[in-house]
């Protein structure tokens, strides 16, 4: 049994605190691999995403400790393995941004081919494609990415498509490329702009990070620094839904609300109030959302990830919303759960009509990946009887005891069976 139970509630009253920001954590953590040395970082989340990437270290012979509740202790040794395994790069696909970094500081890597996931295919050729133009010798052998250089060159590098992703995999390459690299029509996610920081921080020369044109100057050697974590703007939209479905008035310390200026429109439009504080932000819903288009967009656009939050509220708004995903074809697995519920929704190829009802009714519910399961526990607010989520354990991979938090602002959640809290490294 690993489950989280879901029963209405009064409408959300009270603060919470927003953790750091998952997809920063991750690749700031792989960044550990540029240099020897003794690191901490800070408002690092304790979820299983961060563990597994603290068990893909290990396997290189880094240590990993969590020092306090949200911060990390990392030392890198002279020597480093650089093997990412299958079981690893199974469990969380993002351990394939460890190749850029043990191409750059040892010249080899081998890392596990990731297959698809619950979006659907995945490719990573961009990754690949951006590592030889650097200087890589690239094979796939037995399910293995075999990556090996004599020194990488700076050069200039055009991605198809801003990839969060490729762009993190090359600019945490080039920063020891020999030369200038430029990579064109870059991600430009808050979460680069943080790593930017970050290695700029450990000796790097990068300007032009969180824009499409990022420019790394080669330095031969890096060192070691500390770091803070930016703030989950996934995790802080969240908690905006879980107002918009629940009503009430809530504190979210900790969010920013210039990472998420789209969401926050959105949610506007939708009907919520949303105020920026000294300290985060202030939201509070009275009435029935009202129905809104959405059409996913890399950053500044409407992540994906904040999509099935946005269709949990949208489908008890008042009114019909079309939903457009236009980056991973397969993310609309959650919709069959939510129409158990009783949405009235209807999707074809990358776009779903939502059409909203008056309330939901509680039903079990199975989570598929880490932000469709959240959307679960978030419909199960609006929802009339009881809500059972089953597979908590994907929701445990990006969220700190999203039951708990959800409690502390009054909600009924409760866990059933083991959470997987992020106890270790
Ligand atoms: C990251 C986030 C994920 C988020 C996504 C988009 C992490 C750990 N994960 O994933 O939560 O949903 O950004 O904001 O940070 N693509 C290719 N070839 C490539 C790389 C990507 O075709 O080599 C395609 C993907 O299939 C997808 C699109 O580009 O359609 C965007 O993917 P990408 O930005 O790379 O996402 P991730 O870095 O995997």
């Amino acid at each position: 049994m690993d489950q989280i139970v879901v029963r209405p509630g009064p409408p959300l009253e009270g603060t919470v605190r927003v953790g750091g920001a998952k997809n920063a954590a991750l690749k700031l953590m792989a960044a550990t691999l540029l240099a020897e040395g003794d690191y901490r970082l800070r408002n690092v989340p304790a979820i299983t995403d961060v563990e597994t990437m603290g068990e893909v270290l290990m396997c290189m012979g880094l240590d990993v400790t969590r020092i306090a509740p949200d911060e990390l202790a990392i030392h890198r040794g002279p020597d480093c393995g650089v093997e990412a395994p299958y079981e690893l790069v199974e469990r969380m696909r993002a351990s394939i941004v460890v190749l850029g970094p043990l191409l750059g500081r040892v010249g080899r890597a081998r890392v596990a081919m990731p297959g698809g996931d619950d979006f659907g295919s995945r490719p990573i050729d961009m990754h690949l494609a951006g590592l030889e133009q650097l200087g890589a010798t690239i094979e796939v052998r037995h399910g293995y990415i075999e990556a090996w250089t004599d020194g990488l060159l700076g050069c200039r590098i055009t991605l198809d498509f801003p990839s969060v992703g490729a762009t993190e995999n090359l600019l945490l390459a080039a920063v020891l490329a020999k030369g200038t690299t430029v990579i064109d029509n870059a991600a430009r996610e808050p979460e680069i702009a943080d790593l930017a920081v970050f290695l700029n921080r450990m000796g790097a020369t990068i300007h032009g990070a969180g824009t499409s044109t990022i420019e790394i100057e080669g330095v031969t050697e890096l060192r070691p620094a500390d770091h803070m974590v930016i703030p989950d703007r996934v995790e802080a939209a969240t908690f905006l839904a879980a107002v918009a479905l629940a009503r009430g008035e809530i504190t979210l310390e900790g969010a920013r609300a210039d990472h998420m200026g789209m969401f926050i429109q959105k949610m506007t439009d939708m009907g919520v109030w949303i105020t920026p504080t000294s300290s985060g932000l202030w939201a509070s819903a009275q009435g029935r959302p009202r129905s809104v288009d959405v059409a996913t967009l890399p950053y500044p656009g409407i992540a994906t990830d904040y999509k099935p939050f946005l269709v949990a509220v949208l489908s008890v708004a008042d009114g019909v919303a079309i939903v457009t995903e236009n980056l991973f074809a397969g993310r609309f697995k959650y919709v069959s759960e939510l129409i158990r519920m009783g949405a009235n929704i209807r999707t074809e190829g990358h776009h779903a009509v939502v059409r909203g009802v008056a309330r939901l009714s509680g039903a079990p519910v199975r989570a598929s990946d880490i932000r469709a399961g959240a959307a679960m526990v978030l419909a199960g607010l609006n929802a009339e009887g009881e809500t059972v989520v089953a597979d908590a354990f994907h929701i445990d991979r990006g969220y700190d005891d999203l039951p708990a938090k959800l409690r502390q602002l009054g909600a009924d959640v409760t866990r059933e069976g083991p959470t997987q809290r992020a106890s270790a490294p």
